[in-house]
């Protein structure tokens, strides 16, 4: 049975583009998206840095678009004195209800770890906002064959700060690091294997069935097909192809052909 989760497909913008640059994607993507609006579209998510935030949810906004707008990363805190972060309240007052948590880039070079991440997770749910959580091996995990340990504890670390009431409102990308902007796509069917495993470790706390899993990792319109085709692969977390209206459109109809 096709699965009744709706398919997310997210661009991270990273640390790229101007607020000019954030509206004209913005525009740029609409026109490409409009003529099948009627056709049951992913739920398409843009997460700009900070400064964009609000540049791309009016300009989508004005333009009637459907785009979700996500920051990358917040601090955990309500407030208090944590110089150059922003705090879920402060994303809430521009409108912002999603939000991308523990991207490896934030592991790897900002000291994000397990109980950070969980922290983070457990303040987007108590703001009813939606997390984007991301897990993934480090290319050394994987050849010392510690992948799946590596996501059980990261997954499992999560686990323990939400309720099970929360299951369905979070959403997991599985990103192996060694995928992540080097071209090196995971096999899909590798990425569905870590991806159910993901589901197996969720379902020990309650039902993983509405929870959506992501993958990312190179993900480009010519491997979208086989990723999405994938049981457990419920959508994309994209980072260098998310950058051109034309490729991320090029994902966001492939998804379409496969999960519509
Ligand atoms: P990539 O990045 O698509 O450029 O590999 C993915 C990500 O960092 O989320």
């Amino acid at each position: 049975m096709a699965s009744t989760r709706r398919p997310i497909i997210a661009g991270n913008w990273k640390m790229y583009k101007t607020t000019q640059e954030a509206a004209a994607f913005t525009k740029a993507l609409w026109e490409k998206i409009q003529p099948h609006a009627g056709a049951s579209l992913p739920e398409i998510v843009i997460c700009p840095p900070y400064t964009a935030l609000t540049t791309v949810k009016t300009s989508s906004a004005d333009l009637k678009a459907p785009f979700i707008t996500a920051a990358q990363n917040m601090e955990s805190r309500d407030n208090g004195a944590y110089t150059g972060e922003v705090s879920p309240l402060m994303l809430l007052d521009l409108g912002i209800r999603w939000v991308v948590i523990g991207h490896s880039e934030r592991r790897q070079y900002f000291n994000e770890t397990d109980e950070s991440v969980a922290q983070k997770t457990g303040a987007a749910l108590k703001h009813g906002m939606t997390p984007i959580v991301c897990v993934g091996e480090a290319l050394q995990d994987r050849e010392n064959g510690l992948t799946d340990r590596v996501i059980e504890q990261q997954v499992r670390a999560v686990l323990t700060q939400i309720t099970a009431a929360a299951l369905p409102k979070i959403v997991i990308a599985y990103e192996p690091v060694w995928a992540i902007g080097t071209g090196k796509v995971c096999d899909a069917t590798e990425a569905n294997r870590v991806c159910a495993l993901i589901r197996h470790f969720i379902s020990e706390y309650g039902n993983a069935e509405q929870t959506r899993i992501l993958y990312g990792g190179s993900v480009k319109p010519d491997n979208t097909h086989a990723l999405m085709s994938q049981s457990d692969i419920d959508g994309g977390l994209v980072g260098g192809a998310s950058l051109e209206a034309d490729s991320f459109f090029g994902i966001i109809e492939q998804a379409c052909l496969v999960k519509a």
